[in-house]
């Protein structure tokens, strides 16, 4: 079959597109056929190594390198088409979202601790094979495969934010880097839960954000950004969902409100930040560290996915030939919305 592999870390020559074998379907397991597969920002940083402080030392993110080959992807949806020992034999032909995690345990609130294309082949191929737990049936979700693929990781990502984070009905939600993937998947889930999202977003990127479910969106680029967005919550906001760090990211300390908290899920502007920890402790605010979802918060992201509640925005779906241009794309930033690779099957 052919598949985006990784021969090694380092730059795009490290990922090439070939024939491989067939993956071995073992007892317990599914085979899926994938029509549809998301890229990420980890699909770049896997390959580069790029997840460690030193940078003489490729790594992934568990901080050990990644062995390779590896058939990168961490988003698949796809056709179940066949099951090893053990499965339920009804499941061939049902429409799938696959979870991209294994976790450390049995049961809702475990970690995750093994992902798909970083420390097991993953879904940027025509087939898959998985444990039977990691499929999810979404025949009868009205989103297309590529929206569904869209969600795993970054939907996946943000729902574990807001949902450590306790976001609930009527909370006020500050969401930046709210135009990217994980971002924009906060903005939507955030306002399907009854939050009143403020989107933090560069110029020109409105409209999305607003459609997305943004009550108000703010550049940043804007000198006074956290005061605009103090201004726009004048008693103290709830939550802010950033997985961009850097800089700013002491300031919204003083944008929460008693008890608000600041859940972090990524550094795109840098993983060194500055924080006066005077204002952290006596309002009593919280900074939550969150990566990926457990086994209930993806069961609730797929619950929204089999009725619709959910619909990620697909920005462009290119071949499974043509990954380096997506991960470009995903990289130059300017698509607003998931880039979805479609495999033979897809296409
Ligand atoms: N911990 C986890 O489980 C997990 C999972 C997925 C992703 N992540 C991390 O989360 C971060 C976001 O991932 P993503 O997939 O959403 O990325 P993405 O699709 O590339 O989106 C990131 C967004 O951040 C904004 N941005 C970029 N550079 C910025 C800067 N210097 N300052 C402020 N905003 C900036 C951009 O929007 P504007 O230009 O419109 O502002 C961009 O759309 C990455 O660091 C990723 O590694 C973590």
């Amino acid at each position: 079959m052919r598949a985006a592999v990784l021969v090694g870390h380092g730059g795009p020559d490290q990922l090439v597109v070939r024939e491989v074998a067939d993956p071995v379907l073992g007892p317990g397991d599914v085979c899926v056929e994938v029509t549809a597969a998301a890229v990420n920002n980890t699909d770049i940083w896997t390959r580069e190594g790029a997840y460690g402080p030193n940078p003489e030392h490729p790594t992934g993110w568990l901080g050990l390198p990644i062995e390779c080959p590896r058939i990168q992807g961490g988003d698949a949806a796809g056709l179940v088409r066949a099951v090893g020992d053990g499965v339920d034999a009804t499941l061939v032909g049902r429409r799938v979202l696959v979870d991209p995690a294994e976790y450390d345990a049995p049961g809702p609130d475990a970690t995750p601790v093994r992902i798909l294309g970083s420390e097991r082949d993953g879904g940027f191929a025509e087939r898959l094979v998985v444990p039977v737990g990691q499929v999810h049936d979404v025949t009868d979700s009205p989103l297309d495969d590529g929206e569904l693929a869209a969600l795993p990781i970054a939907a996946g990502t943000a729902m574990g934010m807001l949902d450590r984070a306790h976001v609930g009905s009527g909370d006020t939600v500050v969401v930046t880097g709210a135009s990217g993937g994980v971002g924009m998947a906060a903005v939507q889930l955030a306002a399907a839960l009854g939050g009143r999202v403020i989107a933090v977003s560069s110029a020109g990127k409105g409209p999305v954000l607003r459609d997305a479910g943004a009550a108000d969106v703010v550049d940043r680029a804007a000198p006074d950004l956290h005061r605009r967005v103090a201004d726009l919550a004048p008693g103290g906001v709830d939550v802010v969902v950033d997985v961009v760090g850097g800089d700013g990211f002491g300031e919204w300390v003083g944008v929460l409100r008693r008890h608000g908290r600041i859940v972090v899920a990524g550094a795109i502007a840098g993983p060194h930040v500055t924080i006066d920890l005077r204002a952290l402790y006596l309002e009593q605010r919280r900074i939550i560290g969150s990566t990926m979802h457990t086994r209930a918060q993806f069961e609730r992201l797929v619950d929204l996915a089999r009725r619709g509640s959910v619909r990620p925005v697909v920005a462009a779906r290119l071949p499974l030939e043509e990954i380096h241009e997506a991960l470009r794309l995903l990289r130059a930033g300017d698509a607003i919305g998931k880039i979805v690779l479609l495999p033979p099957a897809g296409v």
